[in-house]
């Protein structure tokens, strides 16, 4: 029988861009929170003699894999790994029924990798087969890409390493969120190229041990402190800029401690609508209307705003359309709700 999963989509609050590692990759400091917005992932499993894996859509752009020469669909990628590890030979259907808009930032195909490998466990279970343990998902996620482990744990969740190595964070409470859908594109490796050329030049004069240049290790280190302290309990070690607000809400601590994403500093000035963008997420002329916090995630080009109240969402999304920007309405989804929604009763 098949098995219909939910797949949310994500934000970032706040990235930090680190050195390069030697693989090519970028270390980053990120929170993710996973949104209540989703595609729908269906698996269908069959035990056969050798492993045969199709991708159907509703929408043209998912990639299909129809020639079996490259592995493009992250879903596929991840079943077949999955398979692999267990032993299993299988006909498996996978079925993505895109809801959510093709726009970088939300990590709708990350998220699509993930969700295949929890409905094939239920299939493969189905089948009297031992589903994976949670460390071998979690292989198998950060295999496939940096932003799938995230959705292996939902809610609030620290990223670092690449993004892939990740860790459930205390959950937020429920924010209402508006996500804007500029129709630019953002390439995520020249992103990543962009801040390495801002973050020399930038830096080109400076001592690498200076109090100013702590190095792009530095910004890590300060991102992750800043996310730790905000998690957890007020204290007085001094170490910590952060102060009483945390016990009311850790993300208007973050905000208040400056959390930003390093991505906007290089996208913005290429794409100056992005900023007009975050600044009518943010902005209203009535204070209870602003946003809690307004960002870039990812690298773009999705940008969000956080707000408390429904009518402060319903008016930053009215500020859009009078500006001719596509939004998504939704909202935050904490760990336990996001793992209460993932099944679809069949
Ligand atoms: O994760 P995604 O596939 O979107 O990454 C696209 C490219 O961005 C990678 O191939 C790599 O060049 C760059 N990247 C990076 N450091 C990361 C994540 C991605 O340099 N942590």
């Amino acid at each position: 029988m098949p098995t219909t999963v939910r797949s949310f989509a994500k934000i970032n609050l706040g990235l930090a861009i680190g050195p390069t590692r030697e693989d090519g990759f970028h270390s980053l400091t990120t929170v993710y929170q996973t949104l209540a917005a989703h595609d729908l992932v269906t698996v269908t499993a069959k035990a056969e003699m050798t492993t045969r894996i199709s991708i159907t859509s509703n929408d043209a752009r998912v990639p299909s894999d129809e020639n079996g020469m490259t592995e493009a669909n992250t879903a596929s990628k991840a079943v077949r790994k999955a398979l692999a590890l267990v032993g299993a030979t299988a006909e498996i259907v996978i079925h993505i029924e895109k809801r959510l808009p093709v726009q970088g930032g939300m990590g709708a195909g990350s998220a699509n990798a993930a969700a295949a490998l929890i409905a094939l466990d239920k299939e493969l279970e189905g089948q009297g087969i031992a589903p994976l343990r949670g460390a071998e998902r979690l292989q198998i996620a950060e295999e496939v890409g940096s932003d799938v482990p995230l959705f292996l744990i939902g809610g609030a969740v620290l990223g670092l390493g690449r993004g892939e190595e990740v860790y459930p964070l205390a959950d937020l409470p429920v924010l209402h969120c508006v996500v804007a859908l500029p129709q630019v594109g953002v390439a995520t490796a020249q992103a990543f190229r962009d801040w390495d050329a801002r973050w020399s030049e930038r830096h080109a004069d400076k001592p690498a041990n200076s109090l100013t240049h702590s190095g792009p290790s530095g910004r890590l280190r300060e991102l992750s402190r800043t996310f730790a302290s905000a998690f957890c309990e007020p204290h007085s070690s001094g170490v910590f800029a952060l102060g009483q607000d945390l016990a009311l809400n850790p993300l208007v601590a973050l905000v208040r401690t400056g959390i930003e994403n390093d991505f906007e500093e290089v996208v913005f000035p290429q794409n100056p609508l992005f900023g007009e963008i975050k600044r009518t997420l943010a902005g209203s002329d009535v204070p209870e209307q602003a946003a809690l916090y307004a960002a870039l995630s990812g690298s773009g080009s999705a940008l969000f705003g956080l707000y408390a109240t429904e009518e402060a969402a319903f008016a930053a999304e009215g500020r859009l359309t009078r500006m001719g920007v596509n939004w998504l309405r939704t909202e935050t989804l904490p760990r336990e709700e996001y793992w209460r929604r993932m099944l679809v009763a069949s």
